[in-house]
This record gives structure tokens, C-alpha cells and sequence, in this order.
């Protein structure tokens, strides 16, 4: 199957986008940034520490110019579908060995700017893409994101026509979809996912040894996610 076809079935697709030492390199840029050792555990104290990347700099900007990346984006959003991003974003890196953050709820990410610019709320049609980057290794056990696969299309008509805030959201979607099957975002560094934005997914405690590094980003679309139109993207909803 194509990356387009399993997209549309799944609401999600694995990508590796760059090398493992692209990914390493991004890995180590955070760790500097947020004063931790992995050689050091006594001093990881908290579940999730926020790095991020606002510039693009070195290995961050060239995982996002990866042509692989742009082509799984062109597959999924139709070509000119999607806006590139020149930054990785806010990155939270998630320890093992200290108690879980309260923050591993099913739920959609905000994905669309409110008309009243007071943020963002959660709508069908949906203004944004989600691209997780793996910047280090990823096993059952490393808390990967957990994903319903196929809910989408759960979250399509619990949604409706509305304009709903994060957290009404995520309790529609989280009942509508509690039947699909779950997938974990494992992988390796210099690995993507695109996971369509109505795919219902959570956070998960960190069972394992190493920290998982990983960014979050909304890509924006091009327009308005319509359901009429020819991509993956819509088809992923039928
Ligand atoms: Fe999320």
C-alpha cells in the first residue's frame, strides 16, 4: 500500500525522514538547551520538560526541508495542500523513573484559530496537519503516543458542524472512538508521523529508561479540510 491508501485507512502514516544521526543531533541541541545529561538520571526530576525550537537551526531545519517529508505531505494533502514550516516548535521531552504528568487524556490538538482571536478550538474542518518527529528511540516502553486507528472518522461525526474548546472536544472524541484499535508511535530517530487532525491520540507514562524526544507540530493547511475533496486527507473520513 501507498502512503496515501494507508493514511486513509488508519488516519496516520510512518515516515522515516532523515537518518538516525539528523535525529541524534536534534536530541543533543535539547538536552543542551534544557541543562540535563542523559549520562546524569539523578537529575531528571520531572515527567515532561519543554524544549523548543524556534529557528530551524542545523539538523531541526533539515528534517523539515526533508523531501521525503514533503512528498508523504504531498501524498497526503494533494500537491500546494500544505504550508512548509521552517521551525520544529515547542518539543516536550518525557522522562522515565520520576511519577507520570497528569496530561495523557484522548483528545484531538487545537486546529483551528477561534474568529474572536482569543486561540484555538477543535472543528472538523480543520486548518492543520500533525507531524510527530521522533528525535530519539522509540519503544513500547519509551512512552509513545498512543493512537486510535481509524478514528477519524469517529471524530468526523462527533465533531459536526461545530467549533468546540480542547477539552469538550476531547470528551466527544474520546467516547466516540473508545472501540479502534490502539498503535504506538515507536520509531527511531530521524522518523515522522503524519497523523490526520481528527485522529484521537494521548500522551502515555514513560515505562522505559531512555527519555523520548519528540515534537508535536501542526502543519497548516492550504485550506479548510473538506471533506468533498480529492486527497487523502478527505478520503480518510469516508
Ligand atoms: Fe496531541
Amino acid at each position: 500500500m501507498g502512503i496515501s491508501q494507508d493514511f486513509a485507512r488508519d488516519g496516520f502514516v510512518k515516515l522515516t525522514i532523515g537518518s538516525r544521526e539528523q535525529g541524534e543531533a536534534a536530541q543533543a541541541l535539547l538536552w543542551e538547551q534544557i541543562g540535563l545529561s542523559p549520562d546524569r538520571p539523578e537529575g531528571w526530576r520531572e515527567p515532561v520538560v519543554w524544549a523548543q525550537d524556534l529557528t530551524g537551526q542545523g539538523p531541526f531545519g533539515e528534517l523539515l526541508r526533508s523531501p521525503v517529508l514533503a512528498e508523504g505531505l504531498d501524498a497526503v494533502c494533494g500537491k500546494g495542500g500544505w504550508q512548509p514550516r521552517f521551525a520544529a516548535g515547542n518539543i516536550p521531552i518525557r522522562f522515565p523513573r520520576v511519577p507520570p504528568a497528569d496530561d495523557r487524556g484522548w483528545h484531538l490538538d487545537a486546529n483551528v484559530p477561534l474568529a474572536d482571536g482569543s486561540g484555538w478550538g477543535v472543528t472538523a474542518r480543520s486548518h492543520t496537519l500533525l507531524v510527530l518527529m521522533l528525535f530519539s528511540e522509540v519503544g513500547e516502553r519509551d512512552a509513545p503516543t498512543r493512537i486510535r486507528v481509524g478514528s477519524q472518522r469517529d471524530s468526523v461525526r462527533a465533531l459536526g458542524d461545530e467549533v468546540h474548546d480542547f477539552i469538550r472536544a476531547g470528551a466527544l472524541v474520546e467516547e466516540a472512538s473508545r472501540d479502534r484499535p490502539v498503535a504506538l508511535a515507536t520509531g527511531s530517530p530521524g522518523d515522522a508521523y503524519l497523523v490526520h487532525p481528527l485522529t484521537v491520540h494521548a500522551a502515555q507514562e514513560h515505562l522505559g529508561e531512555r527519555p523520548r524526544f519528540m515534537a508535536q507540530m501542526p502543519f497548516m493547511l492550504a485550506g479548510p479540510l473538506d471533506p468533498a475533496a480529492d486527497t487523502a486527507l478527505a478520503r480518510a473520513l469516508a
